[in-house]
């Protein structure tokens, strides 16, 4: 049974894919050039919820919060944590809203430190030099894999832009006892590492509606690779920042981003700080980045949104910009949800 082969298929729109031993459903299907809804690929964050219409799988770890007993005697499953015990049928109704950009299949391949620069107190700038390059959307992630430790990855968005596709850019918070960020000092020139990817389904969505970035953190990471890449390619369209910390140095990139501001016409970069010192001698807006967000933002519904960081904050902004008209597709949000 457990080097058997099945099969998926998605309804109603009869697509297929092979289930391979051992994967997760998830990666199956994006192994298959088959976009599925999800987001932390941890368990953590619910995104990758499906229904199976028929069918035995093996849930994987999940937390009671993501899935519950009762939703799993329902049949709903987190398919990055599923594994087949027999052929799958799944209900995926929304498939035609994500078809967007063609799905770039995911790759294992490995990367040096090229580069790495304290930003501040808890962050760090990582730049990977590649083995092979990699092709990514702006706004996509990679997994990186603990040093020394065989199959544990993390999740880091990448902040370069897609035209860099040999040297990618990484910011890294450093957590008490976190398994990789913890190593943040070892991480020298020269250092090799195993990476993932790309994956999140949060990249930037082409067209003209124009569009809200709201950042906390190490949130801006994504965002800096959208701003980037638009700045690069002149995209003639509305892009406002709304980015939040807690003082002056906790503000990373705020230097370039006044830069890009200057260099697009169409961008404004909106700080705001909820605790300033004295010495930052700061005279933009105060407090967090939800209530900045909820005195300028009027009116939503144009917009498309995209928020990334802390998953509390993802949560308030959303639940602010569905207040104010947004429609709930058109916000596309990487909560940092911790892998451990
Ligand atoms: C799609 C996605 C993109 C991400 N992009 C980035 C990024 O660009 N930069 C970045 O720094 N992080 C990012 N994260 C978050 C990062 O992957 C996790 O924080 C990860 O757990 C860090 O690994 P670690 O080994 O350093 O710490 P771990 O060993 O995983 O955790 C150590 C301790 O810290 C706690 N912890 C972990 N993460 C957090 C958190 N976010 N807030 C508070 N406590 C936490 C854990 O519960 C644990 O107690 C992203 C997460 C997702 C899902
Ligand atoms: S729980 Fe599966 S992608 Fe987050």
């Amino acid at each position: 049974m457990a080097d058997k082969i099945f099969k998926a298929r998605l309804e109603p729109s009869g697509r297929e894919f092979t289930l391979e031993p051992g994967a997760t459903v998830l990666d199956c299907a994006l192994r298959q050039r088959i976009l599925l809804r999800y987001g932390c690929r941890n368990g953590r964050c619910s995104s990758c919820k499906y229904l199976l219409i028929d069918g035995e799988a093996d849930f994987g770890k999940t937390s009671p919060y993501c899935l519950s007993d009762n939703e799993k005697d329902e049949g709903w499953a987190l398919l990055c944590q599923a594994r087949a015990r027999s052929d799958l049928v799944i209900r995926d109704q929304d498939f035609s809203r994500r078809d967007d950009a063609p799905l770039i299949v995911p790759k294992e391949r490995l990367a040096r430190v090229a580069a790495s620069e304290r930003l501040n107190a808890s962050l760090w700038r990582i730049e990977l030099d590649l083995r092979d390059s990699i092709s990514f959307h702006a706004g996509q992630y990679i997994e990186v894999e603990i040093p020394g430790k065989k199959n544990q990855w993390r999740c880091y968005s990448i902040a370069s832009p897609p035209d860099r596709q040999s040297q990618i850019e990484l910011v890294v918070k450093r957590l008490p006892g976190g398994g990789f960020s913890g190593q943040i000092d070892r991480l020298l020139p020269g250092l090799e590492l195993a990476i993932n990817g790309p994956y999140g389904i949060n990249y930037l969505r082409a067209g003209n509606r124009p569009v809200l970035l709201i950042a906390t953190g190490s949130g801006i990471a994504p965002l800096m690779s959208i701003l980037r890449s638009s700045a690069s390619k002149s995209v003639d369209r509305e892009f406002h920042l709304y980015y939040g910390a807690r003082t002056r140095s906790d503000l990373i990139f705020a230097d370039e981003l006044q830069r890009l501001e200057a260099q697009m016409p169409r961008f404004t970069f909106r700080p705001t700080l909820s605790a300033p010192l004295a010495g930052d001698e700061w005279r933009g807006a105060q407090g967090r980045v939800t209530q900045l967000a909820q005195r300028e933002v009027i009116d939503a519904s144009p917009y498309d949104a995209y928020i990334c960081g802390r998953p509390e904050m993802c949560e308030a902004v959303s639940m602010l910009l569905l207040a104010k008209g947004i429609p709930e597709e058109r916000i596309f949000r990487d909560d940092f949800f911790p892998a451990a």
